[in-house]
């Protein structure tokens, strides 16, 4: 029997990943909520939804196709994937609406805690004969007066070169293309990987019904991923994209915004590309 590779990845098995990661790390559904506020905002949602159903006349065959659809989302696991892609940006876009510094952005539901760490400079764990461009990153991590945040903690995740994220599709080692790095005295990290390129979301599953259905597509542009913090500074979850990639204008989950663009130049070295970026943290 050959082994499964991550080509062999399904939407439902990484749907049910992604509920696994999600449920660990989630409160318990009624946490931090009153009654005042689910009701306020159970009646406005509950009332839009009304509102489409009789402006645009909905019939029941319609109906029936979004029960079915609904209960497809769940029974895949999707409901991660499908609310971190199409409401997940605007959550963000509220809740980070007043924050100075740099723009964070949706962490979608690749994010898996717990990844190694390493000082300074590293090259993310990865295979011996992991495909994909070299790319050097090198990233500044200040706090808004300027001061350099020495031992700030720069934790990157990323598809691989085929587009598939480790502990999400089959093959990939665990912590492949992820990890945790500590900044320098001088508050810098240098990174070595891979460079991502644009992946469609899975789309084998509900949510890839949907997009086929509407005529949409299911493509994010090459992105890596970032949570960044340092004492006495809120956290920032973001992601970095690349000036003029392909699917920047139209992204699938919503997620870009103009400053998270990395410019890509060749390496001092000749070994692939580098880029650098500044991460300007907000006090706590
Ligand atoms: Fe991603």
């Amino acid at each position: 029997m050959t082994q499964a590779t991550e080509l062999d990845a399904t939407a439902a098995e990484t749907g049910a990943n992604a509920t696994k990661v999600f449920q660990a790390k989630a409160k318990a559904p009624t946490a931090g909520t009153n009654q005042e506020r689910v009701a306020e905002l159970a009646t406005e949602v509950l009332a839009a939804i009304h509102d489409v159903i009789r402006r645009h006349e909905l019939t029941y065959s319609e109906y029936d196709a979004l029960k079915a659809w609904l209960i497809k989302v769940g029974q895949d696991g999707e409901w991660p994937l499908f609310l971190d892609v199409f409401i997940e940006h605007a959550v963000e876009e509220v809740v980070n609406a007043d924050r100075p510094g740099s723009k964070g952005t949706i962490e979608g539901p690749f994010y898996v805690p717990g990844a190694p760490r390493a000082d300074g400079e590293v090259t993310l764990p990865m295979r011996a004969d992991e495909a994909g461009t070299p790319l050097l990153f090198r990233a500044h991590v200040r706090s808004r007066d300027g001061a350099s945040l020495p031992g700030a903690q720069v934790e990157v995740w990323q598809a691989d070169d085929a587009g598939f994220y480790g502990q999400f599709a089959p093959g990939i080692p665990e912590w492949n293309l992820r990890g945790v790095v500590i900044a320098d005295a001088d508050g810098t990290v240098t990174i070595r990987t891979i460079q991502p390129v644009p992946y469609q979301i899975p789309h084998d599953g509900a949510t890839g019904q949907l997009i086929a259905a509407a005529g949409w597509h299911a493509w994010r542009p090459a992105h890596l991923h970032f949570k960044v913090v340092a004492a006495g500074h809120q956290l920032l979850t973001t992601q970095l994209y690349f000036a003029g990639g392909e699917y920047i204008s139209n992204d699938v989950a919503s997620a870009v915004k103009p400053e998270l663009m990395l410019h890509l130049k060749p390496a001092a070295d000749g070994n692939g590309n580098e880029v650098s970026y500044d991460f300007v943290l907000a006090r706590a």
